[in-house]
């Protein structure tokens, strides 16, 4: 697990961006953390940094907002309005084996809901310092985190 300081929200944009640059089609990031903690803005930085020129906004309605005009697609979820035992139905593996779907970016907020996760997998745990500031928690599962990020040559 590496414990990496946001100093402010372009921190956050600017980690997503770094972190965008060594993703694979079918990797899954497992986003947690209160409202407010910074998941949606590290969703758009990790947007930008796959190219994606449509605003990312939060899927806490739409359930997923899909990107395709980035290097890779983006599938970005939200369960928030979701109890865990509904999620099983919306069969969350086709996105990350790619099944029915091109192949891409999976990233999931409020995946404290999450009954079951992916074989591998980028857990970020988001936390609150004060307005400015947040700590993240990220840990790969199964997977390994690129020396962009654990050097954060940002
Ligand atoms: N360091 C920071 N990183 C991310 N967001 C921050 C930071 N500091 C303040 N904020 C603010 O916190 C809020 C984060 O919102 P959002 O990314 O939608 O959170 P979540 O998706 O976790 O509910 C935004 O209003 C943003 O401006
Ligand atoms: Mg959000």
């Amino acid at each position: 697990m590496m414990r990496i300081f946001l100093a402010d929200i372009s921190a956050t944009r600017k980690l997503g961006i770094t972190l965008a640059q060594s993703l694979n089609a079918g990797n899954v990031i497992l986003l947690e953390g209160d409202l407010g903690a910074g998941k949606t803005t590290l969703v758009q930085g990790i947007g930008e940094g796959l190219g994606i020129t449509d605003p990312i906004v939060s899927p806490t309605f739409t359930l997923i907002n899909e990107y395709t005009q980035g290097r890779l697609p983006l599938y970005h979820l939200d369960l928030y309005r979701l109890e865990s035992n509904q999620v099983p139905a919306l069969n969350l593996e086709t996105y990350w084996e790619g099944i029915e779907v091109t192949p891409g970016i999976v990233a999931i907020e409020w995946a404290e809901r999450m009954p079951y996760k992916p074989d591998s997998y980028l857990s970020v745990r988001l936390s609150y310092g004060d307005e400015k500031t947040r700590q993240m928690e990220i840990t790969p599962h199964n997977c390994v985190l690129s020396e962009e990020i654990v050097t954060r040559r940002m």
